[in-house]
């Protein structure tokens, strides 16, 4: 293929992906947005293709077919609540391709006895180190959020020195692979052993609670990996969409971290989540939880003008989104008005809330982001919410030993009436008690989300 014609079409290809990113940006374009990168990937693989000569094409199909129909099952048959753990994974896939192929270039080097020029030598470097911590991190946090490793945060004595100690030893010895006349296989193997124990031991000291931040910054490691491999294998298009995942993860970690009010050194050094904290529940003595029927909620819900629901976690385990569109129709079939408050680390990944209410078709204007609907709830009848606990939680304004201190919410609090659903008086992914309980304007309706939904959608309908 001519060169001209495989740059511009490479660039229609990386062009295509950051329109499609764009996109990615409302729910409305998103669709649209996947297409579009879609057909930036295809054809960036057609071009890779018909460019490149490295394997038969009998290899290529054949992992095609492999890999292909992995992947169709696992998107197939992940539990929404799972898709963190899924993209971990994925993530690690991506790191693990970038060591094999900066492996892989380094060992053609090795085998023909070429010395390899300076600036791939170092890319080959970057491409294995980075690819190598990606994979292995990510695999750890793949088996924390599946509980196959506890969640807590796994810590030793003198672990950060440790780490400090592996990242010198990495820096030291790619230093003299890269400066060394001649390739050296031993430096090369050590480097990536080091940077494979380095990804666990990054990771281990991390809590569950904070895992979404650091798949996030994996999936970011992951892009960076692959934009070196691009710089390695000479693909523009691969530098080009490494660079806009890693933007794009940090980015989103950052977005993450300042939703929770933390930084991300707080989150990547912190060990938070270690034990689980309750302030209220040492003083909880005195304090009562009032409860309600699915009647008298069901009765509160239809002669409200206004109700806000508050979707969380809890949601999304019991898969009620359809259950909550139900309901909200019914409402307003009577005359109410339903809105709903998102909080931006509702659940446990970005957008987790969105894309839920969005399989229930709940129209997107009805969602609100929590600094336009916060004021909101002064002036609404009922707050309704749904497995949510962390995000509704006062402690974050009031309490300042409270480890969500300083933690935007959804004020909740502020509503006339606030109905909690939930299954018993189980913490959230933080860890801690919640006030918002035992405030006289609560009344908590337990049970799994989806059966008390159910319920009120019975009730209403009856009444
Ligand atoms: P959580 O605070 O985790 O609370 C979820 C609640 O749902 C639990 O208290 C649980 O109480 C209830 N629940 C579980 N299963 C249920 C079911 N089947 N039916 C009804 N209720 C059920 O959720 P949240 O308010 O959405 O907060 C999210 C938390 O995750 C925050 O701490 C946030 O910082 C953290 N986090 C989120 C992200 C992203 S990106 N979303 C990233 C990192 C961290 P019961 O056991 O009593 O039912």
């Amino acid at each position: 293929m001519p060169f001209a014609l495989r740059e511009l079409s490479y660039l229609v290809a990386a062009v295509f992906f950051i329109i499609g990113l764009k996109r990615l940006s409302s729910p409305a374009t998103a669709v649209q947005g996947y297409r579009l990168s879609g057909l930036g990937m295809v054809l960036a693989i057609v071009l890779a293709l018909l460019d490149q000569g490295i394997v038969s094409y009998q290899v290529i199909v054949a992992g095609i077919v492999v890999g292909g129909g992995l992947g169709l099952w696992m998107a197939r048959s992940v539990k929404m609540t799972s898709m963190p753990q899924m993209v971990a994974l994925l993530n690690g896939f991506g790191g693990g391709a970038s060591l094999l192929v900066g492996g892989a270039e380094f060992l053609k080097s090795e085998v023909a006895g070429e010395a390899l020029p300076l600036d791939v030598s170092i890319t080959i470097q970057l491409s294995v180190v980075i690819g190598a911590v990606t994979l292995t991190g990510s695999l750890i946090a793949f088996a924390k959020l599946q509980e196959l490793l506890s969640g807590r945060p796994i810590t030793f004595p003198l672990q950060k020195v440790v780490n400090a100690l592996l990242f010198l030893g990495i820096i030291v010895l790619g230093g003299m692979q890269v400066m060394e006349a001649e390739s050296v296989a031993t430096l090369f193997y050590a480097v990536a052993g080091l940077a494979l124990l380095l990804g666990i031991l990054v990771v281990i000291p991390i809590g569950g609670a904070d895992m979404p931040v650091v798949i996030s910054l994996l999936n970011s490691y992951s892009g960076i990996a692959a934009s070196m491999t691009g710089f390695v294998i000479r693909n523009d298009v691969l530098i080009i969409a490494g660079a806009l995942v890693g933007s794009s993860g940090i980015i989103l970690s950052q977005i993450m971290c300042k939703a929770m009010n933390r930084s991300l050194a707080n989150v990547l050094f912190g060990a938070f989540g270690g034990e689980v904290k309750g302030s209220i529940a040492a003083s909880a003595e005195g304090l009562t939880v009032r409860q309600v029927t699915a009647e008298d909620a069901a009765v509160q819900l239809a002669y409200a003008q206004q109700v806000i629901v508050v979707p969380g976690y809890g949601l999304a385990v019991a898969q009620a989104q359809h259950l909550v569109r139900e309901l909200a129709d019914l409402i307003e079939k009577r005359g109410g008005v339903v809105k709903y408050a998102i909080h931006p680390v509702a659940g446990r990944m970005p957008g987790h809330m969105n894309v839920l209410l969005a399989e229930a078709n709940v129209p997107y204007d009805k969602l609100f982001d929590m600094d336009e609907i916060n004021a909101e709830f002064e002036r609404t009848d009922v707050a309704l919410v749904i497995g949510a606990n962390d995000v509704v939680n006062p402690a974050a304004r009031t309490d300042t030993g409270s480890p969500i201190y300083g933690m935007p919410i959804l004020n909740v609090d502020h509503a006339k009436s606030t109905i909690v659903m939930k299954r018993g008086m189980g913490s959230g992914f933080a860890g801690i008690e919640n006030a918002l309980f035992f405030d006289p304007k609560t009344s908590m309706l337990f049970g799994d989300a989806k059966q008390s939904l159910s319920k009120l959608v019975t009730e209403i309908k009856a009444l």
